[in-house]
């Protein structure tokens, strides 16, 4: 190696000892005669002097020609700095230079190249390999790989194997777009990358390999937000023989264990939720557990009070916001604005303040009496100071914006610590969701999952009422990973078809492979696969997962580094017969 240590090594028990460095110029401080730098690499920052008698006026010219990024290597001896600082793990040292090798110039980065920097977003993506030199970012990868080798580790130790499967493969429906890949040796047709491995996996538990896991990479052409990308990593698993209980027990232990051994943090026992209650208590299959403030249903107790808002709605709810009963007009119309806004769509908001002093006063105060408020605060199980906020409309919208409210409210009074994780498995799922566009049904999970077997009877009938052997795993609000038990029938899986909507020849077309391994002694099986890229996220507490991936994708969905998408030449097309 150049060197003999790192930039993050040194400590006051090597003073006196000579030592080789190298890395990036991160700032120079020059006083004439004495010069002072910081170097940087990935593990960390020294401080390098140029002084006294080794400071020859050939080094120090040399010295001076230094500028940030530049590449360098020194030579010099370890000694105990004057004033040491703190926040530095190499703080209590600086090496006085003897010699000085540029390795290689730099030309002035576009950005401060530091932990608090001073680029815009697009113009550190453009120059990622710099931001990637940041500590912030660098510790963000090295967060990455760690949750790489624990999981590895917890799987392994399990008997899990890891199997690659191919990326060129025909679509599997997820309920994204595919991104399709031309054929030049067969012009005119087309390779899907995968949403996932989903059926793959599932033919490996076919082949008998029992416990399967990969970390996939997965494409999936939609658009993108703070928590999505188009192509992210999955730790993709797959069981056999296991029950639903049999997997939330193992993959719950994942979790933990990839906590406790990247981060020290014991994780809580997961709570489980219907999918039904999330629904009621907070408006979402994935509601955030860091706090409480359920939804309660007024329907009965505020209509026909001559109030037209609830009087028509098919449902009226609301929470109560402890603490906040103080709230000016200027907030509360504040509020009113936002859950009017057009994305979430509510009518109006109604408040009722439960007053110190024991009264109640609402903006709805000409339809109700003192009495009928208390009916409505003693469900919300208000107390005197506390605010009620409630929203009245079709059911499924009015439940959607209050939980958008509801997480406002909670970001507000910083209930939304993220230091604090509050696991939960959102189980009994409903297989099929009627999409009202299309008009059809849609697999809520994926087309292979399981219905509740004492629910495959009413398939046709009643498809609306049969439950999945799904299962959702919601860590602080964020849907962490998903997974079911998979239908491992031929029978089964070919109605379940038809209820999405498959002709019999179509289905044969895409799933033909997949329905015919049914057939050939398929044994009950059921997966999971979690997000990977999210999981870094939440232990990194990262705002987005783009943090977390070394070259992601901008918001458009352009990697404006290497400029893709990009047109290709005409040979190029001509070749794939396009
Ligand atoms: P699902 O589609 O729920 O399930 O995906 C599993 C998890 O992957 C993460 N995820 C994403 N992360 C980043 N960007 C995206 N665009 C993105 N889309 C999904 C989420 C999600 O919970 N084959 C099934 C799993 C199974 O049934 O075993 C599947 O892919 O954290």
């Amino acid at each position: 190696m150049l060197r003999t240590h790192t930039c993050g090594d040194l400590r006051l028990g090597h003073a006196g000892l000579t030592v080789t460095l190298c890395g990036w110029v991160q700032r120079i401080r020059n006083k004439g005669s004495l010069i002072w730098l910081d170097l940087r690499d990935r593990y960390g920052v020294t401080q390098l002097i140029f002084e006294g008698e080794t400071a020859t006026p050939t080094l120090i010219h040399q010295a001076k020609e230094l500028k940030r990024e530049y590449v360098v290597k020194v030579r010099g001896t370890v000694r105990a700095r004057k004033d040491s600082n703190p926040h530095m793990r190499t703080g209590a040292i600086e090496i006085q230079v003897q010699t000085l090798e540029i390795l290689n110039t730099a030309k002035t980065p576009p950005f401060l190249v530091e932990a608090e920097t001073d680029g815009g977003e697009e113009l550190r993506m453009q120059y990622r390999y710099l931001d990637l030199r940041r500590p912030p970012l660098q510790d963000n990868l090295i967060l990455r790989h760690q949750v790489m080798l624990q999981t590895r580790a917890y799987l392994n130790q399990r008997q899990f194997l890891e199997i690659e499967t191919p990326m060129l493969i025909q679509s599997t429906p997820e309920g994204a777009r595919d991104f399709v890949v031309p054929s030049r040796m067969h012009p005119g047709q087309y390779y899907a990358l995968p949403q996932s491995p989903q059926t793959l996996k599932q033919l490996l538990m076919v082949a008998g390999f029992d416990r399967y896991y990969q970390l996939a990479r997965c494409f999936r052409d939609e658009d993108l937000r703070a928590d999505r990308q188009l192509e992210f990593s999955q730790i993709d698993c797959e069981l056999s023989f296991a029950t639903q209980a049999d997997i939330l027990t193992i993959f719950e232990g994942l979790v933990q264990h990839i906590f406790r051994n990247v981060k020290n943090i014991e994780l809580p026992q997961f709570a489980h939720m219907t999918y039904t209650r999330a629904m009621e208590l907070y408006g979402t299959d994935k509601p955030d557990l860091r706090f409480g403030m359920p939804f309660v249903e007024l329907t009965h107790l505020a209509q026909q009070g001559g109030f037209r808002m609830f009087d028509d709605a098919a449902l009226v709810v609301g929470i109560c916001v402890q603490g906040c009963a103080g709230y000016t007009r200027r907030q509360l119309d504040e509020l009113t604005d936002f859950v009017k806004q057009r994305q979430i769509g509510a009518s109006g908001l109604v408040y009722v303040k439960y007053n110190t002093d024991g009264s109640l006063k609402s903006s709805v105060d000409k339809f109700f009496g003192q009495a009928q408020l208390s009916t409505w605060a003693d469900a919300l199980q208000a107390q005197p100071g506390d605010l009620m906020l409630i929203l009245a409309g079709e059911a499924q919208a009015t439940r959607q914006a209050l939980a958008v409210l509801r997480l406002k409210m909670g970001d507000t009074l910083n209930l939304r610590n993220n230091t604090q994780f509050a696991p939960l498995w959102v189980v009994d799922f409903p297989l099929l969701e009627w999409d009202k566009t299309t008009q059809r049904y849609h697999a809520r999970h994926h087309p292979f999952t399981a219905p509740r077997p004492e629910d495959i009877s009413s398939l046709e009938e009643r498809p609306e009422a049969v439950h999945a052997q799904a299962y959702d795993l919601v860590i602080n609000g964020v849907e962490i990973g998903g997974g079911s038990i998979r239908i491992c029938n031929r029978a089964v899986q070919e109605r379940m078809l038809r209820i999405l909507g498959f002709g019999n020849e179509e289905a044969e077309q895409q799933f033909g492979f997949l329905l015919e391994a049914l057939e050939y002694g398929a044994p009950p099986h059921g997966g999971i696969a979690l997000g990977f890229d999210r999981l870094c996220s939440l232990l990194g507490r990262g705002e987005s997962i783009r943090s977390f991936i070394a070259f992601p994708k901008n918001n458009a969905g352009r990697d404006v580094m290497l400029k893709a998408p990009a047109p290709i030449s005409q040979k190029q097309l001509e070749e794939l017969g396009i």
